[in-house]
């Protein structure tokens, strides 16, 4: 059977925000554990590379990008393309065996689709991308997004944010607060993970939005939009968020919040700006106190059916890194069903 090694491979995960480059910037990103230097070039062209210099091993995200659309190591001011190869070692005379075209600095595939980019990573360095990153949809910019580090690896962040049995505790504020209920909802495989195929959510805030559907799909590695849908003044209404967790290192997480609504239904702004924030807040905290007990390796338990989206996603994620060790492909081992919880 597949080793799973600690992060998931032959996927895109989200880095940053696609405004947080300038043409011309570059800086270091973590990605599962490895160092990326991800810049725009002048003619806004995205690059991601390996931020270790195959020379002596500096940091390219501490040098510069040439008008030339290279990168140059601040050491000893070798060149690389956004491809990865060395264009130039300045200390050559020419008359050498070694030729700069030789050397390599690992590239990553990169895109910029919706405001975000995507990093894809892969298995084996150089392999073409399975699939393209997801998309929400949608022609109109971002209205709001927000990011929090949390102190865990990806598998709590993610466990956290598809937990229903969580809210009524973590998410206790006053102007949030409901009796709990009964919940029945029906969920389904999707490509790379499940959905909770469209309903109408129970919260009443949601009633802002008229006679609201709301969808919500999860999918590897750590992609969950929500969808929801309405009719408002005659009009056809589609709100999406995505939350995305993009693992720094096994022990950083940023949980990055996106939404997307169309410019005419910007009164829901405060909404967002007052509450956004702080609901991801509680999450961060609950998984800060978490690490407090999982200091001491306790064993933990995943019980039905409140628990069910974490335990599909153990057996999703299982069932991907086997994909990838056999290079065979993907069977999603979710089977449709109805799950029941109280919350
Ligand atoms: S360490 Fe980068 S050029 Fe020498
Ligand atoms: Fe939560």
């Amino acid at each position: 059977m597949a080793e799973i090694g600690e992060f998931l491979r032959d996927l895109w995960y989200m880095p940053a925000l696609a405004s947080s480059l300038a043409p011309g910037q570059m800086r270091r990103e973590m990605l599962l554990g490895e160092p990326i230097v991800l810049g725009r070039l002048k003619d806004g062209a995205l690059f991601a590379l390996r931020d270790i210099c195959p020379h002596r091993g500096v940091p390219l995200s501490a040098g510069r990008i040439l008008p030339e659309g290279s990168v140059e190591c601040p050491y000893h001011g070798w060149r690389f393309m956004p491809g990865g190869q060395c264009s130039k070692i300045p200390s050559l005379t020419g008359s050498e065996d070694l030729k700069a075209e030789s050397i390599k600095v690992r590239a990553y595939p990169v895109r910029e689709q919706d405001g975000l980019i995507w990093v894809y990573m892969a298995a084996r360095p150089g392999s073409e991308p399975r699939n393209e990153p997801p998309r929400p949809g949608v022609l109109h910019p971002m209205r709001w997004t927000e990011t929090q580090r949390f102190a865990c690896g990806i598998d709590h962040a993610v466990i956290g944010l598809m937990d229903p049995a969580h809210a009524a505790y973590v998410h206790n504020h006053w102007w949030w607060k409901r009796k709990a209920r009964l919940k029945e909802k029906h969920y389904a495989p999707l490509a790379n993970g499940f959905a909770m195929t469209a309903h109408r959510p129970s919260k009443p805030a949601y009633r802002i939005l008229g006679d609201v559907t709301t969808e919500i799909t999860f999918e590897l590695p750590s992609t969950r939009f929500e969808t929801l849908r309405s009719r408002l003044l005659g009009k056809d209404v589609k709100v999406v968020g995505l939350t995305v967790c993009t693992p720094r290192d096994s022990e950083n997480t940023d949980v990055i919040q996106v939404f997307w609504w169309p410019a005419w239904l910007n009164f829901i702004y405060p909404f967002f700006w007052a509450l956004g924030r702080t609901f991801i807040a509680d999450d961060r905290k609950i998984v800060e106190l978490q690490k407090e007990g999982l200091k001491f390796s306790p064993n933990l338990m995943l019980i039905q059916d409140s628990d069910q989206p974490a335990i599909w996603y153990h057996r999703v994620k299982k069932a991907w890194a086997e994909s990838v060790e056999n290079g065979t492909d993907f069977v999603n081992p979710v089977q449709e069903r109805i799950l029941r919880w109280r919350s």
